[in-house]
């Protein structure tokens, strides 16, 4: 791993998730999560402040950076929730089939780089009727706004650690064997590239 992405990333990635708009957007999905929870793509622990200690017993914090790890540790040492850490990836998520009630995932399917893989161990790990809380930036319903998409991905993607600003989030969902309950969706003020948001709740499809 370079020092880039050891050392530096992490601090871009803290300070790019920061900003006001996702406050507001992590603040309308993650306070919904319930009993023992798995969130997907940890990062700098900046979901931490948004959910309710009352209603969840514990949080396994999948993240595969060690990077990232450290960054979220003061949170974690600070927190009243339980979280242990996960250092893996989640295309392998270690837990056992049907083990928790909510999953939650905000800003990472756009950098795991096998979202369908990983979305699939997702669904197997909640327990029947548990519910994956989503958050994520994603491909525009606008042509023009997507041919831009297309056009910055390859760069974006050298430099912001593999993230991708034109993933199908829905259609990853479905295609993983989760059903839409609540779908959100709308651009973040920004830029419309980078900020077309798509967030909500998903069960297992039947
Ligand atoms: C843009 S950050 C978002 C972090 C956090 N979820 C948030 O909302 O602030 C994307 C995160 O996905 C993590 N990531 C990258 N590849 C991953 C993988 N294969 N499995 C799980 N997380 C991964 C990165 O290390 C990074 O922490």
């Amino acid at each position: 791993m370079s020092f880039y992405e050891d050392r530096v990333l992490p601090h871009l990635i803290n300070i790019a998730c920061s900003s006001k708009p996702n406050r507001k957007q992590r603040d309308k999905v993650v306070p919904l999560a319930t009993g023992e929870v798995l969130e997907i793509g940890f990062g700098s622990g900046l979901n931490l402040p948004f959910y309710d200690a009352q209603k969840v017993a514990k949080i396994w914090a999948l993240e595969p950076s060690e990077g990232m790890r450290r960054k979220a540790r003061p949170m974690v040492d600070a927190s009243k929730v339980d979280v242990e850490f996960i250092d893996l990836p989640a295309e392998t998520i270690p837990l056992e089939a049907g083990s928790v009630d909510t999953v939650v995932v905000t800003y990472s399917l756009c950098t795991i780089p096998d979202a369908l893989t990983a979305l699939e161990g997702m669904r197997q790990v909640l327990k029947p009727g548990g519910r994956l809380l989503f958050c994520e930036h994603g491909i525009a319903p606008d042509e023009n706004v997507r041919r831009w998409q297309r056009r910055v991905n390859p760069a974006w993607g050298r430099i912001s650690g593999g993230c991708n600003i034109n993933r199908d989030i829905p259609g990853l969902l479905q295609s993983s064997g989760f059903e839409l309950v609540v779908d959100e969706r709308m651009y973040l003020p920004g830029m419309k590239i980078l900020s077309y948001n798509y967030w909500g709740i998903a069960r297992a499809a039947d």
